[in-house]
């Protein structure tokens, strides 16, 4: 068993070889989150990452014997954030997500909630995806969306979903989703905010390689504001928060 780090009161986090083991076991974490969701209450609900890291998790999903044994057809997907292009093009989160899973699992299409980030008005693309998660969760005015998992990854410099340092998302308490301006990007985002990414029953983060080990750093054993490291949002108000690191990501954590 690797070691167990207690860093963050309310955090776990787990040290493994590589990306390969994150992968791993990160999907036999998903693969038994969703069989205990679909028998205990007859769906699992889940928000993607997007990035490169979870590609691993998805294929290793995608294949013998996570394949043959995930409830596919009870799972609901949806995404973390998204970047403000087309589904098809090279950056889309749903693309990655659609190209190592979604397509290669027997998902009904009805059951995946892709962010239309291809909208021109952003800010009319968050709107939307509020109200298809408003809806997907049946959610009273001003209700949170309960998910059952939200993966996360982090940026090299702490930014986690589409919240980067200085967003102004990071303090958004009335939205679920949000698009705020990347100054560093030149571009929107669109991304759940803390209030909505902070109601989850469980929020995984998955990171792996050793240039996020100084932001992990900080966002782990340091003091900064989440406006500096905004990884540091992400504390579920009644959920499990869980970090799935490999050696390299984790080789500036204390012992
Ligand atoms: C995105 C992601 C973002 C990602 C981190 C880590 O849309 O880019 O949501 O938050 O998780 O940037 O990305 P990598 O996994 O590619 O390192």
């Amino acid at each position: 068993m690797p070691p167990r780090i207690i860093l963050e009161p309310n955090a776990k986090v787990r040290v493994y070889r590589d990306s390969e083991e994150v992968a791993l076991k990160a999907a036999r974490r998903f693969a038994r989150l969703a069989d205990q969701y679909v028998v205990g209450c007859g769906r699992f609900t889940v928000a993607l990452s997007g990035g490169s890291t979870p590609r691993a998790m998805n294929s290793l999903l995608a294949a013998p014997p996570f394949l043959d044994t995930v409830p596919w057809s009870s799972i609901y997907f949806f995404w973390g954030d998204e970047r403000c292009v087309p589904p098809d093009h090279p950056d889309s989160n749903y693309r990655m997500a659609r190209e190592t899973l979604l397509e290669r699992a027997p998902i009904p299409a009805q059951n995946v909630h892709r962010i239309h980030a291809e909208e021109p008005d952003a800010g009319r693309a968050a709107g939307e995806y509020e109200e298809t998660i408003a809806a997907a969760f049946r959610l009273a005015p001003d209700g949170l969306p309960r998910f059952d998992l939200i993966l996360l990854g982090l940026g090299p410099e702490g930014h986690t979903a589409s919240l980067f340092p200085g967003s102004p998302a990071l303090h958004d308490g009335e939205h679920l989703v949000a698009a705020p301006w990347v100054e560093k990007l030149g571009a929107h985002r669109i991304t759940l905010t803390p209030r909505a990414l902070n109601a989850a029953a469980r929020v995984v983060f998955l990171v792996a390689g050793e240039e996020k080990a100084p932001a992990l750093r900080e966002v782990l054993a340091g003091d900064a504001s989440p406006d500096l490291y905004p990884a540091r949002i992400v504390r579920p108000t009644d959920g499990e928060l869980l970090w799935l690191l490999d050696a390299e990501a984790a080789n500036l954590l204390p012992a």
